[in-house]
């Protein structure tokens, strides 16, 4: 299978990271493969948080809790010491400007090519939607220095995986519509 196929359809969410740090090399490869990304007119407006230190990571995922918890009291979170970024040792937020039209998808593009790049150089990843709820908490967005003008999109994390790679989760053939 082509190398892309291969990433493509094995890549998975993982939810167990080792705590090993990435390397910086490797970081900018993921940001390397992000503006790579189709963008809307070639605008290339995707914009990046980094949070690599744990103390940074931990905090976000305490008010991630907390706002979950804000807005579904009945939610249950996994029983885990980090359950929103899973103790993962780098956490790439992507973010896009309000106003733009097709931000958002520029933004899952990026995102889409970050972990697949990711899997092609053996880290794992996972798509962080529940971490978008930052947005809301003033102070964070601030610490993240994220503007009013920019929202948050694709929160991500990456890390070596602990233990063994989830198993295939099968999909749905594709729902066609109409083939005309
Ligand atoms: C927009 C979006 C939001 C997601 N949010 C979360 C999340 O908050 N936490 C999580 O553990 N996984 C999250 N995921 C991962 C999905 O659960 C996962 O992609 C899906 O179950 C398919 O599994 P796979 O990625 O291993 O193929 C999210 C994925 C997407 C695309």
């Amino acid at each position: 299978m082509d190398e892309v196929f291969k990433a493509i359809k094995n890549r998975r969410s993982v939810r167990e990271y080792e705590e090993t740090h990435l390397a910086k090399g490797d970081i900018d490869l993921l940001l390397d493969a992000a503006v790579w990304a189709p963008t809307a007119m070639n605008t290339q407006q995707v914009h990046f948080v980094v949070v690599q230190t744990e103390s940074a990571r931990k905090k976000l995922s305490k008010k991630v809790q907390d706002l979950v918890k804000k807005h579904n009291p009945e939610h249950k979170l996994r029983e885990l010491d980090d359950p929103i970024f899973y103790n993962a040792p780098l956490l790439i937020i992507l973010c896009a400007k309000k106003d733009s039209k097709w931000a958002d998808i520029d933004c899952a593009l990026a995102a889409q090519n970050m972990m697949l790049a990711a899997y092609s150089i053996d880290i794992a990843s996972c798509f962080i939607g529940f971490a978008c709820l930052l947005d809301e908490d003033e102070e964070t967005r601030r610490e993240l220095g994220i503007s009013d003008e920019y929202k948050i999109v694709a929160p991500l994390v990456f890390g070596k995986a602990r233990g063994e790679y989830p198993a295939l989760k099968l999909r749905n053939p594709p729902d066609i519509f109409k083939w005309l």
